[in-house]
């Protein structure tokens, strides 16, 4: 057999019904629409509420989607990889849970933790099983519901956030139309940045860590803007770079969906027009794992088999990357 790469052969999104305006947090906390819509460029959001509910339902409703619209059969999935910072609980694995949702047995699944750059790990990761040759067919969800950490006294953060499942199938394809190169990096220079501090085993939950909001999302936003703009755009030209591509042979750059001004900063040192860039923040806002699966969902009727289309993404860590595929269908 000739090498074998991963290709996307199917993606599907969920978004909750729910939607938090920014007029609807004019309420809660001390702000307006013009300021987040100028600062960010997001007008809404969507939030997943009922007891009970977390990221394993967001999950479970994009990866059902896939299946069907795929054709593809609970026991054909060799394996489920969900990225997401919010698992439904400690264990079992949201993509554990995901699965027994779906009726998708003894296949293997884990969760891959890697904040807002989560999809990109997980895609790459997804990829090697199949390049090693042994997988053929992997599902991989980026999942998150970011209302369950998020503080709605908070200002700062609580304007950013949403919730929302994205999950793409990827084969083994012996063709050109694959993934063809990733670039993943890590800094813990981020680790005072942007973190959650309690719930975990240093300061698991009590009454006082409560108190003290250990559990909620911490972010100081304009120093993670700061590393945002410059990592996200530099991995992106380094991708585009060692692979000898223009911005004119870029026919979608799919950037995650934290802040309009980092994207456009992205799109101009990569000299991509904003046309050839898919932006849906103003509807879903800062969905973590889950907003590069939704902008190919939204966007996979415009897409063409052959195009070249580079991911990029920076979160939490510091974590960040780049991918460069070539669209399959
Ligand atoms: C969070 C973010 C939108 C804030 O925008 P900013 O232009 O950096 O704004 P600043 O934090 O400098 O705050 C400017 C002022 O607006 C105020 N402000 C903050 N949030 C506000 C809100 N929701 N409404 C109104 N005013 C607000 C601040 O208190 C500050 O006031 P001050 O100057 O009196 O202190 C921006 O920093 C950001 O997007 N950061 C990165 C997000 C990100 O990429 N996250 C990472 C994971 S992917």
């Amino acid at each position: 057999m000739g090498n074998i790469g991963a290709a996307i052969t199917g993606v599907s999104g969920y978004v909750p019904d729910y939607v938090l305006t920014n007029r609807e947090l004019e309420q809660m906390v001390e702000t307006n629409d013009e300021w987040i819509r100028s600062r960010t460029g997001i007008s809404e959001r969507r939030i997943l509420k009922g007891e009970g509910m977390g990221s394993a339902y967001l999950g479970t409703q994009a990866v059902k989607a896939l299946l069907e619209k795929t054709g593809t059969r609970p026991e054909e999935v060799d394996g489920l990889i969900c990225a997401t910072i919010t698992p439904e609980m400690f264990f079992p694995s949201t993509a554990n849970l995901i699965c027994d949702n779906l009726g998708i047995r003894g296949a293997f699944s884990f969760d891959l933790a890697a904040a807002c750059s989560g999809f990109l790990y997980a895609l790459e990761t997804g990829s090697n099983f199949i390049r090693a040759g042994n997988q053929k067919k992997i599902i991989v969800v980026g999942a998150d519901k970011m209302s369950s950490i998020v503080n709605y006294n908070d200002r700062n953060t609580c304007i950013l956030f949403g919730d929302g499942a994205g999950a793409v199938l990827l084969e083994a394809s012996e063709g050109e139309n694959i993934i063809k190169d990733t670039i993943i990096r890590s800094d813990g220079v981020g680790k005072d940045l942007i973190y959650i501090k309690g719930g975990g085993s240093a300061y698991p939950p009590t009454h006082e860590t409560i108190e003290l909001g250990y559990h909620h999302f911490f972010q100081d936003g304009r120093s993670v803007f700061k590393y945002a703009v410059k990592s996200m755009a530099d991995v992106a030209v380094e991708i585009m770079k060692r692979n000898n591509l223009s911005g004119e042979d870029i026919a979608y750059l799919v950037p995650h969906q934290a802040n309009m001004r980092i994207i456009e900063a992205t799109a101009n040192r990569m000299a991509v027009n904003m046309d050839k860039v898919t932006v849906n923040i103003q509807k879903y806002g800062n969905t973590t794992a889950a907003t590069i699966p939704l902008c190919l969902w939204e966007w996979e009727d415009k897409f063409k088999k052959g195009d070249n289309i580079i991911l990029a993404a920076f979160g939490g860590g510091f974590t960040w990357g780049s991918i460069y595929l070539k669209w399959a269908y």
